[in-house]
């Protein structure tokens, strides 16, 4: 989003704990005068007048790895929820012309495909209900405060940058690093489900088309609305050594997001095609050298209070 940002001239603020994101993903930009860069957590804002000046907010920051807010639901929600408030009551005195909340697909439970925005709401664990419970708050802001808000629901997102937290997350990570240290790729269930994968390039745009346009009170679903199978990402990133672990209570055989609304209200399409997207991700595999190493034993500690809970 800085990247886009800054290409279009805007002046960026940056507020992030880095608690989760790395700070040298924005060393690119250390002689860009139009960047400037707040160490600060969402829970502790201060600075009233922070957005003062500003035109957009881009509300991305929380924590977003899933399977461990089965056991830190109190966490979740303390920063994905009333942090969401916090930072719109930055907005309140403001003249902003739109703040876009980055919500979750995860808030459609396990959704007939495609899912449409007025699929039904069924968040099935912390994580998923943290960030609706965001959504609402934004738009609760939004009516009572008059800020104008849009929110968009990410599918399953991916970038040469995403995070490497200690937690057990997105499949990129875990993969890569397995790659990396020629141990076995860990697929869940039989590999055969799929989820819609969205570029970062792509889904930047929508957030910056979703500030833009005049519309507010909008909801717009972003995936490619082609969704890939694990074992097909796995061929294109080359993982020959296989184990499979136990499919996963509470998480959907496919995701797939029905992106009509988006195409039509905003003339957004997505442009990488997953393939093109994987090849820019395995060019810069390095990222991941340093990135936990997952293994079957691990895991299965990991997820044990997911399974005890969402079994039932
Ligand atoms: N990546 C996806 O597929 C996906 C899907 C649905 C929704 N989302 C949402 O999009 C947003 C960004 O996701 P991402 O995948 O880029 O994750 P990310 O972890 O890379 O980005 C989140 C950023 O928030 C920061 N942060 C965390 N807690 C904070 C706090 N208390 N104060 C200030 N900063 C804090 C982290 O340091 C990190 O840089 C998240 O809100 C996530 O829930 C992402």
């Amino acid at each position: 989003m800085v990247d886009l940002l800054l290409k279009k001239n805007f002046k960026v603020i940056v507020i992030d704990n880095f608690s989760g994101g790395h700070e040298k993903n924005l060393h690119h930009h250390k002689k860009n005068t139009l960047l400037s860069v707040e160490r600060t957590d969402i829970l502790k804002l201060k600075n009233k007048s922070i957005f003062n000046d500003a035109t957009f907010v881009f509300h991305f920051a929380g924590i977003g790895d899933i399977v461990p807010s089965i056991e830190k639901p109190i966490k979740y929600m303390n920063i994905n929820v009333q942090g969401t408030i916090n930072v719109l009551e930055m907005c309140r005195e403001t003249n902003i012309k739109k703040f876009v909340y980055a919500a979750s697909s995860s808030c459609y439970g396990l959704a007939s495909t495609p899912t449409s925005e007025k699929n039904k709401i069924s968040p099935l664990y912390p994580y998923a209900l943290s960030k609706y419970f965001g959504e609402q708050s934004a738009f609760h802001w939004g009516k009572v405060y008059r800020i104008p808000i849009n929110s968009i629901r990410i599918f399953n997102a991916y970038g040469t940058r995403v995070r490497t937290t200690g937690a057990y997350g997105a499949v990129f990570g875990v993969f890569f690093k397995q790659i990396i240290d020629n141990q076995p790729i860990t697929i869940v269930g039989n590999g055969r489900q799929r989820r819609d994968f969205i570029y970062v390039t792509d889904l930047v745009n929508a957030f910056y088309l979703a500030a833009k346009t005049k519309d507010s009170g909008q909801i717009y679903n972003v995936g490619s609305g082609n969704p890939q199978s694990i074992n097909k990402l796995v061929k294109l990133i080359g993982g020959n050594k296989i184990e499979y672990l136990p499919k996963r209570p509470g998480e959907p055989d496919c995701t797939w997001a029905n992106i009509s609304k988006i195409k039509k209200e905003l003339n957004w399409r997505p442009k990488v095609s997953f393939e093109k997207g994987v090849k820019f991700m395995l060019k810069e595999i390095k990222n991941w050298e340093n990135a936990p190493l997952w293994n079957k034993e691990k895991i299965d500690k990991a997820t044990r209070t997911w399974f005890k809970y969402m079994s039932r």
